[in-house]
Order: structure tokens, then C-alpha cells, then sequence
């Protein structure tokens, strides 16, 4: 089995002052790849800041002979995400990997939800995902190289109550994703997606406490290295990682009901009547990209 490393790579790594993030940039840093760590520091709701967090990520790259700055800019900015590129081109040369980690939550039922709750948490999120990435795709379509993962999560893929902000801006990113793929494709950049469940401050008042112990972000990490791989040639793709378990999530289209012979307009009722077949989802089809399943259609509807 030949070696995953990263020598002579440069990756960013955002919200890597902590929890998951920590552990992507320290085994980056191990095998070889200049890692960017940025991080706000800020709390758990994304109130507060400072450097502690990023630079005691960076220290404890460097005691493991890694190479690593610190940044602290806010990837919910324009000039924040930005200054996060820079630091990796003006210190490194240039960005091969980036890891958007980022994240905070603020829970309300959704008929609780303000405008600043939604906003700050898909600013987080999303628009930060906007922020890096775009001057960091920039550059790697430059070098013709770049691997890129967004960390989405299974609130957005199937929902978990009060978390209507976050599931929005954590699906919407598999739709940033499924563009990224198609727009970096002839520059071979790879764009993906990580659903992880690990401990850390996001979790600690989900899980009970004896799976909690099980759930260590070390389990997560090598999904995502593999992702930020030169061997990884997939796009598009949502690995899921948790405690040792991996598995892929993908959108997928049912065989569906040809109700009509192109004529004659199907009913309400018709609908109703056939809203079994309509919904069912056995032999599904994964499209690659929209168009197609546009092709797909024209085919059935010939
Ligand atoms: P964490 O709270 O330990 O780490 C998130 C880091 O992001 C923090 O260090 C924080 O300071 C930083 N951060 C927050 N806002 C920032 C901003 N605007 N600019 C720069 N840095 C910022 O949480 P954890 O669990 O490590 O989360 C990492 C990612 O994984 C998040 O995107 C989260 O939504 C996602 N996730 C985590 C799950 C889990 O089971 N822990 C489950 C599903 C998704």
C-alpha cells in the first residue's frame, strides 16, 4: 500500500484551533503539508474571539517538527477569507488543500428564528465557504492542482429539530460542491464533502457520555486526509465518518411514473394514484450533474 503524504502541499484549514479542525491540521502537518491554521476563537455560538486557539494548534505542529502559521481572520468575511489565502500564498507560495471546518450552531425552533440567529449561522457556514474558497480556487486553478472538502452534516442531509439555520447552510454547501466539481474539473481540483460525528464542544450535549468517549475526532481525520489526497480523484462526493464507521450519502432519483403520453395532462387524482410508484426509490439513479438528468428524461419520455 503505497504511503498518503504531503510533501511540498500547502493546506488552509479553517476553525483549526479546535475540535475536528485540530486534529485535520496536525495530521496534515505530520505527513508533510505547510498547514495554515485559522482559527477565530471564539465560543461555541461564535461570540467572543482570540489567538489562543490557532496558536496553540501552530505550537504544537512545530513540537512535532511540522511546519504551520497561525490566522486568525473571520471566514464569514469577503476580506477575511481573503487574508486567510494570502497568509497561505505570502508564507507557502501558494494553496493545494482547504479544508472548511469553520462552524458554530445557535439552535431555535424556527418559529423562534430572528434574522440575526439565520444570518449568523449561514454566514458562518456558508457565505464563509464563499469567502475562502473562492480566492483559494483561484489560485489553485493557477496551478492546475487543488483539493478542496466542506464539512455538511446530517441536520442538513435529514434534519434535526431547532436546527433549521444550520441544516439549510449545511445542505447548501453540497450545492456549492456539485458546481465546484464541474468548474474545477480540467484544472483537477476535487471538491467534496465530510459528514462527520465526533466529540467535541458541538456534541458534548448530544451524545451520552459512554459513546461520547468513543466518538474522538482521530476517527474523522482520515477520511478527510484522504479527501485532501492527490490519490482521491472522486468529486462530488459526502463521506459520512464516525468512531470507525465510513459510508457515502449521495441524492438520488427514484425510477418515478411516466403518467402521460406527452398530451393528455395527468390529474390531481392520477397523482394521488400513483404516489407510490411516484415516491418509491428502489434501483435509484445518482446523477453526476443536472444535465443529466435532463438526458435521463428526454430518454424516458421518448
Ligand atoms: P468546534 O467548535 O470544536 O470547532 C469549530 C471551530 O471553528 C472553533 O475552533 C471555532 O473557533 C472556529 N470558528 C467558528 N467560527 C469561525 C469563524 N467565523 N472564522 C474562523 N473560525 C471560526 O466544533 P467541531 O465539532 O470541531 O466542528 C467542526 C465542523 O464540523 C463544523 O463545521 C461543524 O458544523 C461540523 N460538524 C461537526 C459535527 C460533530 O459531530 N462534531 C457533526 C456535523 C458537523
Amino acid at each position: 500500500m503505497s504511503e498518503i503524504n504531503f510533501n511540498g502541499r500547502v493546506a488552509i484549514i479553517t476553525g483549526a484551533g479546535a475540535g475536528l479542525g485540530r486534529q485535520y491540521a496536525l495530521e496534515l502537518a505530520k505527513r508533510g503539508a505547510k498547514v495554515v491554521v485559522n482559527d477565530l476563537g471564539g465560543s461555541r455560538d461564535g461570540s467572543g474571539q482570540g489567538t489562543s486557539a490557532a496558536d496553540k494548534v501552530v505550537d504544537e505542529i512545530k513540537a512535532g517538527g511540522g511546519e504551520a502559521i497561525a490566522n486568525y481572520d473571520n471566514v464569514a468575511l469577503v476580506e477575511g477569507g481573503e487574508n486567510i489565502v494570502k497568509a497561505a500564498v505570502e508564507n507557502f507560495g501558494k494553496v493545494d488543500i482547504l479544508v472548511n471546518n469553520a462552524g458554530i450552531v445557535r439552535d431555535k425552533t424556527f418559529n423562534k428564528m430572528d434574522e440575526p440567529t439565520w444570518d449568523v449561522v449561514m454566514n458562518v457556514h456558508l457565505k464563509g465557504a464563499f469567502c475562502v474558497t473562492r480566492p483559494a480556487f483561484i489560485n489553485m486553478r493557477e496551478n492546475n492542482y487543488g483539493r478542496i472538502v466542506m464539512t455538511t452534516s446530517s441536520s442538513g442531509m435529514y434534519g434535526n429539530f431547532g436546527q433549521s439555520n444550520y441544516a439549510a447552510a449545511k445542505l447548501g454547501l453540497l450545492g456549492l460542491v456539485n458546481v465546484l466539481k464541474l468548474e474545477g474539473g480540467k484544472y483537477n481540483i476535487k471538491s467534496n464533502l465530510i459528514g462527520p460525528t465526533a466529540a467535541t464542544r458541538f456534541t458534548e450535549d448530544v451524545f451520552p457520555p459512554e459513546l461520547f468517549a468513543k466518538m474522538k475526532p482521530d476517527f474523522v481525520a482520515p477520511a478527510v486526509l484522504y479527501l485532501c489526497s492527490e490519490d482521491c480523484t472522486d468529486s462530488g462526493m459526502v463521506i459520512n465518518a464516525a468512531a470507525g464507521y465510513y459510508s457515502r450519502s449521495a441524492i438520488v432519483t427514484g425510477p418515478g411514473a411516466i403518467l402521460s403520453d406527452g398530451v393528455k395532462i395527468p390529474s390531481p387524482e392520477d397523482i394521488k394514484d400513483n404516489w407510490k410508484k411516484i415516491t418509491s426509490l428502489d434501483n435509484p439513479e445518482y446523477y453526476y450533474q443536472s444535465t443529466d438528468m435532463f438526458k435521463a428524461f428526454a430518454e424516458l419520455l421518448k
